[in-house]
């Protein structure tokens, strides 16, 4: 096993503005929440903040605004560990930002404005190409322009690095790009979204997950929340159990999945437990508020799997 493997992650961070509310207001009115939490998000950030607090090295390929947000987000990249060499600040143009909404039984709506994110260009990963070829594995995520997805998955085939791929937020995709991926790990609304497969139950997955498969992709893990998560390859359409939990707030659940699982897979675990562990590490997730502040350490993850 690789003690510490190192991850790239090419992709988005925000910050997260969340509201705690059963309510939404209708045109015109106002209404009170219950809560508010602001914190450090964003599908790459997360993923990459998972990654560090498993045990990776994590190096993030980003753009953040000239706001004040921007350097607030290096600044918390660097305390964490993370390699922010490749994390460049974007002038006139302001950072990602999440206005998200927790309902009491922890379900969460979220609103992206990708801002500097979508600045984040093929030019970017030209000028992170030595440190992308060190990698281990390379994650990414859609809240970033398409283009620089697609040009990375294709560089890191080129140079036979592992990839992650997360589909999220949902949209049609062009599969025949996805197939550079070595896994693409999607739930069960970007499962749908990709395949045009309704997706709400372990049934539907396996049929969706059959089909990506049959238009090229090479594996797809769909991640089902409570459900636990569904692995399919040429080989396998195998079910893995979920870690029980009762959920406070579920957002960056599926970060907190694809972070640990790049980490797990980086480690040599095998597919099976790594997509066993990362169940557990997301689930813990969802015991907390917010996204990377619910995020457990390496220390609590091995406690609750020891335990479980
Ligand atoms: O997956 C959760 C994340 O989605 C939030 O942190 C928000 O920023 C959006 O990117």
């Amino acid at each position: 096993m690789s003690s510490e493997p190192h991850i790239v992650v090419v992709g988005s961070a925000n910050i997260d503005l969340t509201t705690f509310t059963d309510e939404f207001p209708r045109p015109g009115e106002t209404i009170f929440g219950r809560e508010f939490h602001l914190g450090f998000g964003g599908k790459g950030a997360n993923q990459a903040v998972a990654a560090r607090l498993c045990g990776a090295r994590v190096s993030m390929v980003a753009r953040v605004g000239d706001d004040l947000f921007g350097p607030a987000t290096i600044q918390n990249f660097t305390a964490r560990g993370i390699d922010t060499n490749h994390v460049r600040i974007t002038k006139g143009v302001s950072s990602g930002v999440a206005p998200i909404f927790v309902d009491s039984a922890g379900q969460n709506r979220i609103l992206v404005v990708k801002g500097a994110n979508d600045a984040l260009l093929p030019a970017d990963v030209d000028a992170a190409e030595d440190l992308l070829r060190s990698a281990d594995c390379i994650v990414m995520q859609l809240e970033i322009p398409l283009e620089t997805v697609y040009y990375t998955l294709r560089l890191a085939r080129e140079h036979g690095i592992r990839t992650i791929l997360n589909p999220a937020p949902g949209q049609r995709l062009d599969l025949a790009e996805l197939a550079d991926a070595d896994y693409v790990v999607p739930n069960e609304t970007e499962a749908e979204a990709l395949s045009g497969i309704h997706v709400t139950n372990l049934h539907e997955a396996r049929s969706c997950a059959v089909d990506l498969l049959r238009n090229g992709l090479r594996r797809v893990i769909v991640t089902l929340g409570a459900n636990g998560a569904l692995l399919a390859n040429e080989e396998t359409l195998e079910h893995i159990q979920p870690y029980r939990v009762d959920a406070v707030d579920t957002t960056g659940a599926g970060d907190a999945f694809i972070g640990s699982f790049a980490y797990f897979l980086a480690s040599g675990y095998s597919e099976t437990e790594s997509i066993e562990r990362a169940n557990v590490y997301a689930a813990l997730s969802t015991l907390g508020v917010g996204t990377q502040s619910s995020f457990v350490t390496a220390e609590r993850f091995e406690a609750a799997w020891a335990g479980r």
